[in-house]
């Protein structure tokens, strides 16, 4: 969102639909448009901020201690909030771990931040960070995953559980791309359902994990919204499983 001006109010329309809709958490970053999502973001949520739950992103160009305030900042200007309540690195950079726990927890303290997190963390990332005192506050580790992207669940999935890290996964349809499966479009056929809405009823079928798809489209949204009841069987994830095998060994997080 917000990188073409000519969708901006089609975009703050799905998002508000979204809210009308219950999907109250409502995912951005500093990075996204040059800060236009953010600002689109402010729009939807204006008169309703306290319905929500807004996270956004600090860029690992700007996670050192006081680069993560004067981002945290400049995100909070544009989206016109006094907090933001889930405040994540985007993706580890250069600034040593530590620079950063620090500025999250500076924020935290001054309440602007409620929540704060890591993006596309490996296991060994996850690891070096619950090393240091501050890390295992780390509420969450926004990863990729969808069908075609098993890998976390051979590695960092099992690890985040037995910590109880809740894991948010991004890019749930494969930015479109699973859509036109023909495995997944038969079992979307015995649920009347669409193929996106199979693609989240899949990663929704296990509670630890928050999906976070785009929708710019009001009938994406409500379709989505729907995805919400979908009970996959046995039967359907059996056929899921064999067309999209789960990974039998860890390998390296895959990032879009
Ligand atoms: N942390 C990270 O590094 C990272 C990386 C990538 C993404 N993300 C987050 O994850 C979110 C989702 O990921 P994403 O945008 O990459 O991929 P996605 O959600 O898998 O796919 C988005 C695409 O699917 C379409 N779509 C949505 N619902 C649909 C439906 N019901 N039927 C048909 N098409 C549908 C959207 O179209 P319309 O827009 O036209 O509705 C859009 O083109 C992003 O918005 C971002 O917040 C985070």
């Amino acid at each position: 969102m917000g990188e073409s001006i000519r969708q901006r109010k089609e975009e703050v329309a799905a998002l508000r639909l979204g809210i009308d809709l219950g999907l109250t958490l409502i995912d951005t970053a500093e990075m996204y448009g040059d800060g236009v999502a953010e600002e689109i973001v402010a729009e939807a949520v204006e008169g309703r901020r306290d319905a929500c739950f807004i996270v956004s992103k600090v860029l690992p160009e700007n996670s050192t201690r006081a680069g993560t305030i004067a981002a945290c900042e400049r995100s909070l200007r544009r989206l016109k909030t006094d907090r933001i309540d889930l405040y994540l690195l985007h993706w580890r950079g250069r600034p040593r771990l530590e620079e950063t726990l620090s500025g999250f927890e500076a924020l935290s303290d001054a309440g602007t931040i409620r929540y704060w997190g890591v993006s596309n963390f490996d296991v060994q990332d996850m690891g070096e960070l619950y090393a240091l005192k501050r890390g295992p506050v780390c509420a969450t580790d926004q990863v990729l995953y969808n069908l075609r992207r098993r890998g976390i669940e051979a590695g960092l999935l099992p690890w985040c559980r037995d910590r109880g890290i809740p894991i948010m996964a991004y890019s749930p349809i494969e930015q479109g791309r699973l859509l036109r499966d023909r495995v997944l479009t038969a079992v979307a056929i015995r649920h009347r359902a669409t193929t996106a809405q199979i693609a989240l009823a899949w990663a929704l079928r296990q509670p630890d994990i928050m999906v976070i798809p785009k929708a710019a489209t009001l009938a994406h949204v409500r379709e989505n919204r729907a995805a919400l009841d979908i009970r996959l069987t046995d039967q359907d994830l059996a056929e899921l499983d064999r067309t999209f095998p789960p990974p039998k060994r860890p390998g390296p997080l895959e990032m879009l």
